[in-house]
């Protein structure tokens, strides 16, 4: 009798991306289309991104980075940003409930001094509830931005070097990788954007050096374990050759 291979097993074990980062784009328009506030497409997205987050991990993915709030994103209506905080706060408040029982590690990276007590607060609730899990880390990009976090990591060399703790030949590529949100997890093996979009827009600029990307038209709350194969088979497929030949 023939039987149909599950899309998901058609992943090869052996070379599953070890971190994924995902912008999370296309929840507003995913809410137009429906008629409903453009905070109900970031609550589904959000939704996605536990669900998505859940395979990862069951498949043995290391570390998926979300983009959830850039550091430009302050500049969206007033009512946006503050349904935005609410529902990451809400998230990271409910973290038993979003990932109790699913061995998660839930971290957040982004410049927190921007943030209010409150949703500090809830990050480090979220962290500590998380920390002895052993799974995924999943990073929630919050006041985020890729140059900001560069930026941050040059300030850090020029202190030290200022106060004579380092000399400017000590800088290296590995030094500036040490000093990124990222410095213990693996490298960013693929950047999924979903949306329609083509742009990286100050995500993971650092990381991105050599990451494949891929991209779909599939609005993020609409995406799905089937979608998140298809990615990981694709990537599967490149070629990576890190400059080499
Ligand atoms: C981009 O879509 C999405 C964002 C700026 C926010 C992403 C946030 C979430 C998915 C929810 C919060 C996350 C967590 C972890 C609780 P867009 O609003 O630009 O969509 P559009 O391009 O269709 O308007």
């Amino acid at each position: 009798m023939f039987f149909k291979k599950k899309v998901v097993e058609t992943i090869d074990p052996g070379n599953v991306p070890q971190h994924i980062g995902i912008i999370m784009d296309g929840n507003g328009r995913w809410a137009k289309k429906r008629g409903l506030p453009r905070s109900a497409g970031h609550r589904a997205g959000a939704e996605t991104l536990k669900k998505i987050v859940v395979f990862c991990n069951s498949i043995g993915v290391k570390c998926v980075t979300a983009y959830a709030f850039s550091t430009e994103n302050w500049n969206r209506p007033q009512s946006e940003v503050d349904a935005l905080m609410d529902l990451l706060y809400n998230y990271l408040q409910q973290v038993e409930e979003q990932f109790g029982g699913t061995n998660v590690i839930l971290r957040v990276i982004g410049d927190r001094s921007a943030l209010s007590d409150k949703i500090n607060k809830a990050i480090d609730h979220a962290e500590e509830y998380t920390s002895s899990n052993t799974g995924l880390v999943l990073n929630v990009a919050l006041n985020y931005g890729g140059r900001d976090e560069i930026t941050t990591a040059a300030k850090a060399v020029a202190a030290d070097i200022a106060e004579g703790k380092r000399k400017p030949e000590d800088i290296t590529e590995e030094l500036l990788s040490g000093l990124m949100y990222t410095k213990d997890v693996p490298e960013v093996d693929l950047i999924i954007r979903p949306s329609g979009e083509y742009r990286l827009s100050n995500f993971l600029l650092w990381q991105a050096a050599y990451a494949e990307f891929w991209f779909s038209n599939i609005n993020w709350p609409d995406f799905s374990e089937k979608d998140m194969t298809q990615a990981i088979i694709d990537y599967q497929k490149r070629n990576r050759r890190f400059g080499k030949i």
